[in-house]
C-alpha cells in the first residue's frame, strides 16, 4: 500500500521550528511528506532542514521544477493538508483564496480534509478579521484548531502558542484515519457544535496530604476531547487530576473535587450542544476536612470516616438541558450484571446515552483500550467491539452527531 501522502505546509512564525517535530512524528509514523513552507517560514528554519527531514524537495515558489506543474500536482495528490504554524496572513489568504506562493496554491488545488494549526500574537487572533478568516474556514469544511494558552514570544503569555506537535500529529491522524473511501465527503461532522467531556477521577480531601480517589486515568475522556476537535467541534475538556497532555485544541478546565467539577460543568454546558460525562466522579465526598494531618495516636482506635453523598452532576445535566435539544452522554462502570444495571442507570440519569462498560482491576483502567455497550434512550443497544479507547471515542461521537438535530449553540 502506498504511504498516506501529507503536505505540510509551514507559514512564516516563530512556532515554525516546532513543525520540525509534526515533520518527524509524520515520517516516522509512515507518511510521506511534503513540506511546502512560505518564504517567511525560512526565516525561522532553512529549506536544508525541511528537505533532509522529509527526503523531498522543499521549495516555496510555483517556478521551481514548473514542468512537473508543482502548484496544481502537490495538492491533487495530497491525503491531507495540515498548515503548522498558520499565520494571521496565512489564515486570511486562505480564507480569500490568494494564490501567490507553492502553499497557497496548494491550498486551492486540494480536495483532500486540511488542519490548520494557527499560531500568533494574542491580539491577532482575537482580531474580528482574523476570527472571521477562520469561520469561514471552518465553514468550508477545514479544521482550525484552536490556539493554546501559554507562552508567546517575547515575555508575554496568552492565548496564540502553537500547540504540542505529538498532539497536532493526534489531530492529523485521526482526520486521516476518518477519510478513507467509505467516509469520503463526511468531513468535520461536528463543526459549529460545543461540546463539554468530562474525564480523569475526582479526589475528595481527608486532610492536606489524604484523599479518597478513585483509579481513572481520564484517557477515555481525552480520547473523546481529540476526536471531537479533529472532527471540528469546539471542545470544552474538564479533567479531574489527570496526569496526560491537553489536546491540542480543547481548552482544558482543571478541577481537583466532585464539587469542583460540577461547578465547571454547570458553566461549561450553558452553551454546549453536547455533554459527555466519561469523568468518575466520588459518589461521597468525607463529612469532614481535617485543616492539619489526621495523626495517629498509641492506643486509640482511628476514628471512622464519615461520608456524605456528592451531587449528581449528569443527572443534574440531564434534567437541566441547558439548551434544547442538547445531547447528554453519560458512562458508567460496572462490575457485575453490566447490561442490567447500565439500563437502569439509563433511566435513573435521564441522559440520552450511556456507554456501560465492564471493569475491574485489570479490566479498561489506565489500560489503551475499552469495550463497551452504548445504550440509547429509545432503547437501542450498540455494542462497540474491544479496541483503541480513540475508536470507541468516535462511535459515541457518531451516536451523539445523529441526535444533534437543533442549529448550533452559539
Ligand atoms: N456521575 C456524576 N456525578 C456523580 C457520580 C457519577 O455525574 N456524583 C456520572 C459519571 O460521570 C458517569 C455516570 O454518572 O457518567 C455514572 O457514574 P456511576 O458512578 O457509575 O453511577 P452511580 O450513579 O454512582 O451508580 P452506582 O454507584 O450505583 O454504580
Amino acid at each position: 500500500m502506498d504511504k498516506p501522502k501529507v503536505v505540510l505546509g509551514v507559514s512564516g512564525g516563530i512556532a515554525a521550528y516546532k513543525a520540525c517535530e509534526l515533520l518527524r512524528r509524520l515520517t516516522e509514523s509512515g507518511h510521506d511528506v511534503r513540506v511546502v513552507p512560505t518564504a517567511s517560514a525560512l526565516n525561522f528554519v532553512g529549506e536544508a532542514t525541511w528537505a533532509a527531514l522529509s527526503g523531498n524537495p522543499a521549495g516555496t515558489e510555483v517556478w521551481e521544477t514548473v514542468h512537473e506543474v508543482p502548484h496544481v500536482r502537490i495538492g491533487q495528490s495530497a491525503d491531507l493538508v495540515v498548515v503548522a504554524p498558520a499565520t494571521a496572513d496565512m489564515l486570511a489568504k486562505a480564507a480569500h483564496g490568494l494564490a501567490d506562493d507553492l502553499l497557497t496554491n496548494t491550498l486551492l488545488t486540494a480536495r483532500c480534509p486540511v488542519v490548520f494549526a494557527p499560531a500568533m500574537h494574542t491580539e491577532m487572533w482575537e482580531h474580528p478579521a482574523t476570527q472571521e478568516n477562520v469561520a469561514t474556514l471552518r465553514r468550508r469544511g477545514a479544521v482550525v484548531i484552536e490556539p493554546a494558552v501559554g507562552r508567546l514570544t517575547g515575555k508575554d503569555t496568552g492565548k496564540g502558542r502553537l500547540p504540542d506537535p505529538e498532539e497536532i500529529f493526534e489531530v492529523c491522524r485521526h482526520v486521516l484515519g476518518r477519510s478513507g473511501p467509505e467516509r469520503a465527503g463526511t468531513g468535520p461532522d461536528l463543526a459549529g457544535r460545543r461540546v463539554v467531556v468530562s474525564a480523569g477521577g475526582t479526589r475528595e480531601p481527608l486532610d492536606p496530604v489524604r484523599f479518597l480517589g478513585n483509579r481513572s486515568s481520564g484517557k477515555q475522556g481525552y480520547a473523546l476531547a481529540r476526536a471531537a476537535v479533529a472532527r471540528g467541534a469546539r471542545v470544552t475538556l474538564i479533567a479531574a487530576n489527570t496526569a496526560l497532555p491537553d489536546p491540542a485544541g480543547a481548552d482544558v478546565v482543571r478541577v481537583g473535587t466532585a464539587l469542583q467539577l460540577r461547578e465547571a460543568v454547570l458553566a461549561a454546558v450553558a452553551d454546549a450542544d453536547a455533554v459527555v460525562m466519561a469523568a468518575a466522579v466520588a459518589d461521597f465526598r468525607p463529612a469532614a476536612y481535617a485543616e492539619g494531618k489526621i495523626k495517629k495516636k498509641d492506643g486509640e482506635e482511628p476514628a471512622p470516616i464519615t461520608l456524605v453523598r456528592n451531587p449528581d452532576v449528569l443527572a443534574e445535566v440531564s434534567a437541566r438541558r441547558a439548551r434544547e435539544g442538547q445531547v447528554v452522554v453519560g458512562f458508567a462502570a460496572e462490575t457485575d450484571e453490566v447490561l442490567a444495571n447500565g439500563r437502569s442507570k439509563l433511566k435513573r440519569k435521564g441522559c440520552d446515552l450511556l456507554v456501560v462498560n465492564e471493569v475491574g482491576e485489570q479490566k479498561t483502567f489506565g489500560s489503551e483500550e475499552n469495550e463497551a455497550v452504548i445504550l440509547a434512550s429509545d432503547g437501542t443497544e450498540t455494542p462497540v467491539p474491544h479496541g483503541p479507547k480513540e475508536a470507541l471515542a468516535d462511535v459515541i461521537w457518531d451516536h451523539v452527531a445523529a441526535r444533534l438535530t437543533a442549529p448550533p449553540a452559539r
